[in-house]
């Protein structure tokens, strides 16, 4: 499993890419309004990110209907070649997904719940699909339950021929981010049942690294090391 950096905030991607394990970053409107985002400044902070990470950069479109959503992805795929268009799930979503990605321009479609969601996502095109873990919970549903089913939906077809075009002239198979994912458990879970990405906010990717027996270990092994040097 890969990991992605859930934020638009510049310092924890940087951080987060100073690990050496961070394969991608994703934003969303929720996140860009929360570092105090503005919308004159949205492009260039995408092509700022675009610059700290190598990979996949999802930005998203906010246009509701297909043309729009079209424009938005073309003029966003032109920010960088490594960003990914963030398209909802919706009829006008698929339909801007297709076109996308017959344009070779990879489209991550967004606030996908279901299976058949996911695997119309995969027929229409799209590079990345992102389950919701943490809002199904929200609602007293079991969102990894629901993560699952998808893996195991979208494992069960050879979805590349409907894939996002690639320069060779071949299409890229699907891939699940696993996304609002609250912590270190979900992660795990994600990993465990075979989700190919996580995308996890920075203080849950931070929780993912730390745990009490390793820092209790560490306070042990300085300790006795002090003792061996004063010996
Ligand atoms: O990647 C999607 C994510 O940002 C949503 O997370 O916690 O707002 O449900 P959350």
């Amino acid at each position: 499993m890969k990991f992605f950096v859930d934020t638009a905030n510049l310092d924890e991607i940087k951080e987060a890419a100073s690990w050496g394990a961070l394969a991608g970053v994703t934003t969303n409107p929720t996140l860009y309004a929360r570092i105090g985002g503005k919308l004159s400044d949205f492009h260039h902070h995408i092509q700022r990110i675009c610059e700290l990470v190598a990979g996949p950069v999802s930005a998203e479109s906010t246009a509701s209907d297909r043309d729009g959503i079209i424009r938005e992805g073309r003029e966003l795929a032109k920010l960088a070649s490594n960003v990914v268009v963030k398209v909802p799930t919706t009829i006008e979503g698929l339909a801007a997904t297709r076109t996308l990605a017959n344009e070779g321009i990879p489209v991550n479609m967004t606030l996908c719940f279901t299976v058949p969601q996911a695997i119309l996502a995969a027929r229409s095109g799209a590079r990345y699909v992102s389950p919701f873990v943490g809002r199904f919970d929200d609602i007293s549903e079991h969102g990894v339950a629901q993560l699952e089913d998808i893996v195991t939906a979208l494992g069960n077809y050879d979805l590349s021929e409907s894939g996002c075009l690639r320069a060779d002239g071949k299409r890229e198979h699907i891939e699940v981010i696993a996304a609002s994912l609250r912590s270190a458990a979900h992660v795990a879970q994600a990993a465990l049942l075979g989700a190919d990405i996580a995308t996890v906010p920075f203080a849950v990717l931070k929780k993912c690294v730390e745990h009490p027996l390793t820092t209790a270990g560490l306070e042990a092994f300085n300790k006795d090391w002090e003792k061996v040097k004063n010996a």
